[in-house]
């Protein structure tokens, strides 16, 4: 139907003629003449309908937006003076003798025009629509180039490409499951996986030696900008590997994908941090080390202060008191102030002291601040000297649980970043290290697993697990991009008894490992190698390449933040017939009872 895609016809075309088919993307009526810009998944061209062709000229004003037409003519250069540098096919246009309207189109309930404000729910419902926009075609374009090569690079690596199931056993990955009765058996259900996991280590168990699957995954879990319901994983796993050859093969896999798709180098190596120099340092797990901020440890200085709120946690094993230097912050205003306190609330701080640096050089008396009266020279001097404080800075304060200090001025610092211009441009990929196997949840009074109930401890002995898993590093890595997280992965436990007395410390008893795990503890017993893997976040992957600020730009039917899907409106009722062949009653949910429970 057509000779080139519209945005392929360029100044080496001209005096040839081109067929050409796509949205009409926008009319302009001039001077007796009509303009079509025609628009498909390359991108705009320009069309031309002379009145002297009278029969296509009147079929050309009947052209609304989103008609989809085909038209053909010879290709000339644009006159003088209407040349637009800004469109790769800017130099030229098509003075069209036929045309075709193969379908119209009602006014399209979205503006296809980038600068148009239209609600999300508009966008996702119409979801066909906006895909049609530039900015989303070159998101998807980007995604299939993105697998390609990830395919590329490990095929050529002797990776298999292998499916696993979808309707399976529960994989826990820390998120709720989404489950499927079965018919055939009324009353039991099947799980969505969480992720290939434990079918990528029984393909190890099984000899393949190295996997790979572009997969999807299903979580049912709060949503965020970068989560989603189902989700693409690049899941991968290899026997006979350790740590260090799992990190290389994937660091040279990202760097090869950022040099081929976006042209760009990425450092070699990627710098590897410790978990726990992540959290001293930016109270996070995932910092972003575009931005130059730091958090540094102060409760040793104010211990014995008079004030409360830091003495308290500075003496708590649990507690943490910490500062974060905001270079010339001395110009934030009190309401900018109240603002910051405010966001570091919703992260659980009671509060954000705070320290004005007027002159450093005067110790307290170039200080300003609703502190300072209960900080001894000691504390102030020491404060001073250990933020690196220059004058007209400002220092934030968090006092409290470790966990709430971290994610309160984690996460301040990383606003505090964009909101002052201070995140360099360009690739920051960080290796996150040395995790530990567990952590201690005060409320549930248990422990959870940092990664999951598979990971391999660094210690190789079962009993001294048990009896300090607190203390326990995992061989587990992290890539963080940004201060997104990328991907993760492990070395896994391949011997029964280690896999056991994992289970033991996370309060899965025998029985209950048996019930939910007893595969996988049984593949153990039949000759298990060793093996690893990884696997990234594809759309995230994607959103970062793309400079997207939601995974939602790169999934082409992706679903709200309460997981629901605009466009065909699922979830929906299922009907009477097929809840009873299913052998499911629905229970009337009391007035008020909350999802929840
Ligand atoms: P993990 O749970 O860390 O590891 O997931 C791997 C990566 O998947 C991405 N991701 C998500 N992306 C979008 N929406 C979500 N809801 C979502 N949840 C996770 C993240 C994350 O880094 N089986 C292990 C991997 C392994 O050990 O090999 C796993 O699933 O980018
Ligand atoms: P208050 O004594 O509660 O008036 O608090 C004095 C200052 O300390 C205020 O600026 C509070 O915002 C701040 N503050 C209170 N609790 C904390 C905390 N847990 N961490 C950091 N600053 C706090």
């Amino acid at each position: 139907m057509r000779s080139h895609y519209c945005g392929e016809v360029n100044e080496t075309h001209i005096d040839g003629d081109v067929r050409v088919c796509g949205w009409v993307h926008r009319r302009r009526d001039h001077g007796g003449v009509i303009f079509i810009d025609l628009r498909d998944r390359s991108g705009l061209l320009q069309l031309v309908f002379d009145p002297d062709d009278a029969e296509t000229f009147e079929l050309a004003e009947r052209l609304r937006p989103e008609y989809v037409i085909q038209a053909a003519g010879s290709v000339r250069h644009r006159p003088e003076g209407t040349v637009n540098p800004k469109l790769a096919t800017g130099q030229v246009e098509v003075v069209c003798g036929e045309l075709n309207v193969l379908n119209a189109s009602e006014t399209p309930p979205i503006q296809l025009d980038e600068t148009e404000h239209v609600g999300e729910e508009a966008r996702l419902r119409y979801r066909y629509v906006e895909l049609r926009k530039p900015r989303m075609q070159r998101h998807f374009q980007l995604r299939a180039r993105v697998t390609r090569a990830l395919r590329a690079f490990l095929d050529e690596r002797g990776f298999l490409d292998l499916e696993t199931p979808i309707l399976t056993k529960a994989t826990p990955e820390g998120a709720r499951d989404y489950l499927v009765p079965s018919r055939t058996h009324p009353g039991q259900f099947f799980a969505l996986p969480q992720s290939p996991q434990l079918f990528k280590q029984l393909l190890m168990v099984a000899g393949m030696d190295r996997y790979y699957q572009i997969a999807r995954c299903f979580r049912d879990e709060d949503l965020r900008a970068d989560r989603q319901p189902e989700f693409t994983q690049l899941d991968i796993e290899a026997s006979f590997v350790d740590e260090a050859e799992i990190m290389a093969l994937n660091e040279a896999m990202i760097r090869q994908l950022f040099a081929e798709v976006l042209e760009v180098e990425l450092p070699e190596p990627f710098p590897r941090m410790t978990y726990a120099e992540a959290m001293r340092r930016y109270g996070s797990d995932k910092p972003d080390l575009r931005i130059d901020l730091a958090l540094v440890d102060i409760a040793d200085l104010v211990a014995d202060a008079e004030f409360k709120v830091f003495s308290g946690p500075a003496n708590d094993p649990a507690g943490r008191v910490a500062a974060l230097r905001v270079p010339a912050g001395g110009e934030l205003t009190r309401k900018q102030i109240d603002d910051y306190t405010d966001f570091v609330g919703r992260y659980g701080a009671k509060g954000l002291a705070y320290v004005k640096v007027n002159d450093a050089a005067a110790g307290r008396e170039g200080l300003a601040s609703p502190i300072l009266k209960f900080l001894s020279d000691e504390a102030i001097t020491g404060v001073l000297e250990r933020t690196g404080a220059a004058d007209g800075d400002l220092i934030f304060f968090g006092a409290d649980r470790a966990q709430v200090v971290n994610d309160a001025l984690g996460a301040l610092r990383v606003r505090l970043g964009h909101d002052l211009g201070r995140v360099e441009a360009g690739w920051r990929p960080l290796w996150v290290v040395d995790w530990p196997m567990f952590e201690w949840d005060a409320r549930e009074k248990c422990w959870h697993a940092l990664h999951h109930p598979f990971t391999a401890p660094a210690v190789d002995d079962a009993d001294a697990l048990r009896a300090a898993p607190g203390e326990a590093l995992s061989r587990a890595y992290d890539l963080v991009l940004n201060g997104t997280e990328l991907g993760g992965g492990s070395i896994r436990i391949h011997e029964p008894a280690m896999q056991r007395a994992a289970f033991e410390v996370l309060g899965i008893g025998a029985e209950e490992a048996e019930e939910k795990f007893g595969f996988l503890l049984e593949a153990l017993r039949y000759g298990a190698p060793p093996h690893g893997g990884i696997a990234f976040g594809l759309d995230r992957l994607v959103m970062l390449m793309a400079g997207a600020d939601s995974i939602r730009e790169v999934i082409a039917f992706p679903k709200t933040q309460t997981a629901t899907d605009l466009l065909t409106g699922a979830p929906g009722a299922a009907d009477a017939a097929q809840l009873r062949e299913l052998g499911i009653r629905l229970r009337e949910r009391p007035r008020g009872e909350s999802t929840e429970g």
